[in-house]
């Protein structure tokens, strides 16, 4: 494992908001809720509460130490935990966060409430960053665009809540929407798309040899719950070939990352972030899968050359700059000590790039 630090310098510190959600139960955790303090939107029960640790937030703060004044863009807020990490360390820095779920604004606006105006919180996807960016002229106030975070995938709320269908480990409609207010559940995109373009979307977010016979016992089964789906995966992968961990966890990662359309979402994001950031801005991305890492460093690759394929033997012959400084070439990854306190940190690889022309 390596980290950007010499030294271990993981201090697990919970946000202070988190205290009275200090416990490992998901149930608890709902019991605990102040009513008064916990207002339902869209069906969706809001919590000032959010167990979530951020991963590699010391290395996160430590790639936006240098970057001009301005603005960051949180583009996966969650409960602001690196966000607020960022704001302690850069006080000339504010934050433009943006989350698709509810229950995570309303996290991070009580988390980060002591920011004040440093922090402006708007609903969206990262995906229209663009669009974002444009809508929040006025709180940008000609600001430079000094940073762009992505901290992919889903917050340990999101997995942990029993009631969103995220996980095999809670019986629940399958839902698995980060939006909880709009598009199509996993049960309805189970029933759509037909068994061939389920198969392939399985296949690519990481389910292997056995997608196609998954895909025939989903569309079969038709699945409406969280056992109802894993009991179509158990059927369709025999006992003697399952591997470590549970059998049907790739499956719902692959559905996760479908219904939210995440690699959509990522390829749509990486442009939009380049464009609006300033010379000397850093773009930082966190991936949990290795898809996902993929398009991140062909990403950077190609920003780094400016888009150049001249055969390397030759030189580049045809005067493309790069646009880009890229970290290193290959992902970042959490320290052993990390990993031991947050086991969710495992799968994760962060990759930077400083812009260096616009
Ligand atoms: C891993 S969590 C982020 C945790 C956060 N960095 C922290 O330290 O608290 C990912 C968050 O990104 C949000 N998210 C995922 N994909 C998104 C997208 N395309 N647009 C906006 N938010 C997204 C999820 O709803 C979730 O709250």
């Amino acid at each position: 494992m390596t980290s950007l630090h010499t030294t271990p310098a993981w201090i697990l510190r919970r946000p202070p908001t988190c205290t009275i959600g200090a416990t490992s139960s998901a149930r608890s955790f709902v019991q605990l809720l102040d009513p008064h303090r916990a207002p339902q939107v869209g069906g969706q029960r809001m919590t000032h509460v959010f167990h979530h640790i951020s991963v590699m937030r010391d290395d996160v703060v430590a790639l936006f130490r240098d970057v001009p004044s301005g603005v960051v863009i949180d583009g996966t807020l969650g409960g602001g935990g690196h966000a607020g990490a960022l704001l302690a360390a850069r006080d000339d820095v504010a934050v433009l966060g943006v989350d698709r779920d509810a229950s995570a604004r309303f996290a991070a606006s009580e988390h980060l409430k002591s920011f004040g105006d440093r922090v402006h919180i708007v609903a969206g996807t990262f995906g229209e960053l663009t669009e974002i960016v444009t809508s929040a002229a006025e709180w940008i106030a000609g600001r430079p665009i000094v940073g762009v975070l992505l901290d992919l995938g889903v917050s340990s709320p999101q997995l942990d809540d029993p009631e969103r269908g995220f996980s095999f480990r809670h019986e629940a409609v399958l839902d698995m929407r980060m939006d909880a207010s709009s598009g199509e559940t996993a049960a309805q995109l189970i029933e759509r798309i037909d068994v061939l373009e389920l198969r392939d979307e399985l296949r690519q977010n990481g389910e292997g040899r056995f997608a196609t016979a998954i895909a025939r016992s989903l569309k079969a089964s038709l699945p409406s719950t969280t056992s109802e789906l894993v009991a179509a995966v158990e059927s369709a992968v025999p006992p003697s070939a399952r591997r470590r961990g549970h059998v049907a966890a790739r499956t719902f990662q692959a559905l996760r990352i479908l219904v939210n359309r995440e690699n959509d979402e990522l390829r749509d994001a990486l442009p939009a972030a380049s464009a609006v950031l300033t010379v000397g801005g850093v773009m930082v991305i966190l991936s949990y899968h290795s898809g996902e890492d993929r398009v991140t460093k062909e990403f950077f690759a190609n920003q780094a050359t400016g888009g150049c394929s001249c055969p390397p033997a030759l030189g580049c012959v045809c005067g493309a700059l790069p646009r880009f400084r890229v970290l290193r070439n290959s992902a970042v990854l959490p320290g052993e000590a990390e990993v031991n306190s947050n086991p969710r940190a495992r799968s994760a690889r962060l990759r930077a790039a400083w812009k260096v022309r616009a």
